[in-house]
């Protein structure tokens, strides 16, 4: 598959089918994660895969679909142990971890799998549930699973004349 036929196939998941993720696709979508750029190449993300169906059910609980959520064949919670500050004033954490994510998903996307990124919940309930210490930062959690049925599409995006321009800004 090509990157962009990846991109354009890739949609937020949110109806999985009641069916495990071979563990074989699980390492080829975290080696994708595992070979995304970082700062200095900190590599400070941490993914910590869920499959046990009681945490599943208790961190789909705490996001704002439980009842879509806790059907996923995995969900995935994305940390970063980085503090770092690059020197444009921007932190690393969340942009690291949120490359690898992508990585994922387009990973997932090739493999037949969905994804959706969820940053609708209660990080201390996560914290609480999986045992994450107070330094490490939860960014994001993205669910991962068989889509059920066909699937869904894409939502809408603005026109490219809108969100790139060149030489200087004109928006
Ligand atoms: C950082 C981030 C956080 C998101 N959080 C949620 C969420 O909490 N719940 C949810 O259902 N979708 C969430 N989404 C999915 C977006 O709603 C979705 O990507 C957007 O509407 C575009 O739709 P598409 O991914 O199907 O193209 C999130 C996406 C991103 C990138």
């Amino acid at each position: 598959m090509r990157v962009l036929e990846a991109i354009l196939k890739r949609y937020s998941c949110r109806a999985y089918a009641d069916r495990a993720v071979e563990a074989e696709k699980l390492a080829q979508v975290f080696e994708a994660a595992r070979l995304a750029p970082s700062a200095k190449n900190l590599q400070d993300w941490r993914f910590v895969a869920v499959t046990d169906n009681e945490k599943r059910s208790r961190l789909a609980a705490v996001t704002n679909r439980p009842e879509v959520f806790a059907k996923t064949g995995l969900m995935i919670v994305a940390c970063s142990n980085s503090d770092y500050v690059m020197t444009c004033g921007q932190a690393v954490g969340p942009i690291d971890v949120a490359i690898a994510l992508e990585h994922i998903s387009l990973q997932a996307t090739e493999l037949g799998l969905g994804t959706c990124w969820l940053g609708s919940f209660d990080a201390e309930k996560v914290r609480e549930i999986l045992g994450i210490p107070q330094g490490v930062a939860i960014i994001e959690l993205m669910a991962l699973g068989y889509p059920e049925g066909e699937g869904g599409r894409r939502t809408g995006r603005e026109p490219i004349e809108k969100i790139v321009c060149y030489d200087e800004w004109k928006f």
